[in-house]
């Protein structure tokens, strides 16, 4: 039997590891042991319930506003004791969170070898974004498996100096998730407030964009509304205070832009499904995109997912008031163009990453 332990903290893990522990569940050579860290709560609680994982240990370590610091330190104190308790053959962590860095660091600590799901993703510039970026270069040294989601993220992590045979490029575990949520006939109250009008989807919430950043974000976006009588928006807020204080102030008061609370994975995907647009600072949202064949302006200057770049729907139109106003201008405004970046496109793999996850981890253990 071997003993996977996965470990993770906030929504996006989550959405991309649940599936991925139904899988680890579901085979009689494993026995799964699941550990949240907390670092988000509401937003974690609601992808759990959605696909019914209880987890075995939740460190409950979030707190309103917290900082890196915080995050960072009680995640560190507190995991050691589970991990020394569990003693798993493997941990499996996801990404690039402050949770993902933490609790692969406590398994080095311990000599626990590391398998990461969603490993290879490059920017190349540490503080874009942040602090996701150093996480992952760091994760990279520390653990012995690698997922990669795409041929460009495996051989990124080749230029680097990793092991081919430590590996295996899967697709991306977000395709296997949206495999399950996505319905064509959805409606919501939402979908109905917007069905005259082309409807507009925002989130935003980087650290790195708080402050300046997001106030020409939202500028440009308001600009853009209030200019297209036949456009409507709604912005499913992250529940970081600071980011509702910004948005609060430059897109609250307008009738056809609706702020309203976080969705749930559900509701999200198909809201996603029914859009005309979206507009974004989120990295998973340009995973799931592309196949949905939505185009999304992704308000950052660099991404670590080029693959949708290339593929066409995904536009990097960084975080100037300007440069963001024109693009989202041109795509409402130019149907060609609309209609080349609408193309449905897979770049992230047929849905079955988290089976071929499952089986490389017994391949690669049962020979060790
Ligand atoms: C974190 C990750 C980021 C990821 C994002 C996904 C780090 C450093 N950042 O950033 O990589 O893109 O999650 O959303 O790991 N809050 C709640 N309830 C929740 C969640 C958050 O109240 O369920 C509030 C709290 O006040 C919290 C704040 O949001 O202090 C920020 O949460 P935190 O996890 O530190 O940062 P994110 O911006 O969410
Ligand atoms: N998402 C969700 N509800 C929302 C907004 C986003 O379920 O109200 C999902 C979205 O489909 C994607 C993930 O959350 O799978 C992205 O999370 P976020 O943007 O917070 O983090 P990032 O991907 O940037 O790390």
């Amino acid at each position: 039997m071997i003993k996977v332990m996965s470990i993770f903290g906030t929504r996006p893990e989550a959405i991309k590891m649940c599936p991925l522990v139904k899988e680890l569940e579901s085979r009689n050579e494993i026995k799964s042991v699941v550990c949240v860290t907390g670092q988000h709560r509401e937003m974690l609680d609601s992808v759990l319930e959605i696909f019914d994982v209880k987890p075995d240990y939740d460190l409950s370590i979030m707190k309103p506003k917290q900082t890196l610091f915080d995050v960072t330190t009680e995640i560190l104190n507190s995991i050691k004791e589970v991990l020394e308790k569990e003693q798993p053959d493997i941990v499996l962590v996801h990404g690039d969170t402050s949770t993902t860095f933490v609790s692969a660091l406590a398994c080095f600590y311990l000599q626990i070898p590391v398998g990461h799901v969603e490993a290879g993703l490059r920017t190349y510039n540490i503080y874009s974004p942040f602090p996701e970026e150093f996480n992952r270069q760091a994760v990279s040294i520390i653990s012995s498996l690698n997922f990669a989601p795409t041929q460009q993220a495996y051989d990124n992590l080749i230029a680097e100096g990793r092991n081919p045979e430590h590996i295996v490029i899967t697709g991306n575990t977000a395709i296997d998730a949206l495999k399950t949520t996505v319905k064509e006939d959805y409606q919501s109250d939402i979908t109905e407030w917007a069905a005259d009008s082309r409807l507009i989807l925002i989130t935003a919430h980087r650290r790195e964009n708080i402050g300046e950043p997001m106030r020409q974000m939202f500028k440009a976006i308001r600009r853009i509304i209030d200019q297209h009588p036949d456009t409507k928006a709604v912005y499913p807020i992250h529940m970081n205070p600071l980011v509702r204080e910004i948005a609060d102030e430059i897109l609250g008061n307008d009738d056809r832009i609706r702020i309203i609370e976080p969705l749930d994975v559900v509701d999200f995907h198909n809201l996603m499904n029914k859009s005309y647009l979206i507009i974004t600072d989120s990295g998973g949202i340009q995973e799931e995109a592309p196949s949905l064949g939505k185009p999304v302006l992704v308000m950052r200057d660099t991404t670590e997912r080029p693959e949708g770049v290339a593929a066409g729907t995904l536009k990097l139109v960084g975080v100037n008031e300007d440069v963001i106003y024109s693009s989202f201008y041109n795509l409402l405004n130019d149907v060609d163009l609309y209609n080349s970046m609408a193309q449905a496109q897979n770049p992230y793999g047929d849905g079955t990453a988290s089976i071929q996850i499952v089986d490389s981890i017994i391949n690669l253990l049962r020979k060790k």
